[in-house]
């Protein structure tokens, strides 16, 4: 299946498309580790975008949609794929569909990911990540084994600079403005599921497992 995560930041997209993953082998796109995999490597496009992403703001459409269309074009995206965190804009949203469709491919949902406000902060104030194999953790919800510690690959864990209060608030500022849109672009294209992301992690992804069996997912 071709499918979109769609939701504010620390609603679990990332969380629930590794399970996906895991299970039916769609690979996980996500602009946001793309990005910083380009910040780590200081290419011109990471040290350009490091700028927009540490305020919380879009890294202009023109990089992302690049991005995500060379992804797009590997042997492991042509069975199926999860776009997390992209589209984000209109424009982005549009692209993705001319690019689709220059491959004669349709996408077949759009998972809109909710989840209180409250919770979201909470969620994000506590991500500790790994810089090294980019594993997600949580203080509380999904701690390591050793504190600090990657339990994959062992480095310290990192709190990324976006996870810190005033950041989290321009993100959802923007989230707000430029991506809820999205919501109505994609309900009148008969193409949005809403699922509701609060509780616990194995819950979610009860619910989703569900609604994407449901879909005729395999
Ligand atoms: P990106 O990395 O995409 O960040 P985001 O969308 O803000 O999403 P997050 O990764 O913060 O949250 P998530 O929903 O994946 O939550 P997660 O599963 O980690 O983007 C970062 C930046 O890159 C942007 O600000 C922008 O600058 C740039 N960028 C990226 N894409 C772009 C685009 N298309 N266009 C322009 N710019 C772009 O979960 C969060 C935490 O909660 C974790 O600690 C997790 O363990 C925990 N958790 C998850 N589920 C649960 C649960 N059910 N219960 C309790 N805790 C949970």
């Amino acid at each position: 299946m071709r499918l979109v995560f769609l939701g504010a930041p620390g609603v679990g997209k990332g969380t629930q498309a590794d399970r996906v993953t895991a299970q039916f082998g769609w690979p996980k796109i996500s602009t946001g580790d793309l990005l910083r995999e380009a910040v780590r490597n200081q290419t011109a496009l990471g040290i350009e975008a490091k700028k927009s992403m540490d305020a919380g703001k879009l890294v202009p459409d023109s990089v992302v949609i690049g991005m995500v269309r060379d992804t797009l074009a590997a042997p492991s995206c042509q069975k199926g794929f999860v776009l997390d965190g992209f589209p984000r804009t209109v424009p982005q949203a549009e692209e993705l569909q001319a690019i689709l469709t220059g491959r004669n491919l349709k996408l077949d949902q759009v998972i809109n990911f909710r989840v209180s406000r409250h919770d979201v902060v909470t969620r994000l104030s506590g991500r500790r990540s790994c810089p090294k194999c980019q594993s997600v953790f949580h203080i509380a919800f999904a701690p390591p084994k050793i504190e600090g510690q990657c339990d994959r690959c062992g480095a310290s864990l990192i709190q990324r600079s976006d996870d810190k209060p005033e950041t989290i608030e321009a993100r959802l500022k923007v989230y707000d403005e430029q991506t809820a849109p999205l919501i109505a672009y994609y309900q009148a294209k008969n193409l949005l599921s809403d699922l509701d992301g609060s509780g616990e992690m194995a819950a979610v992804y009860t619910r989703l497992s569900a609604l994407l069996l449901g879909l005729g997912a395999q």
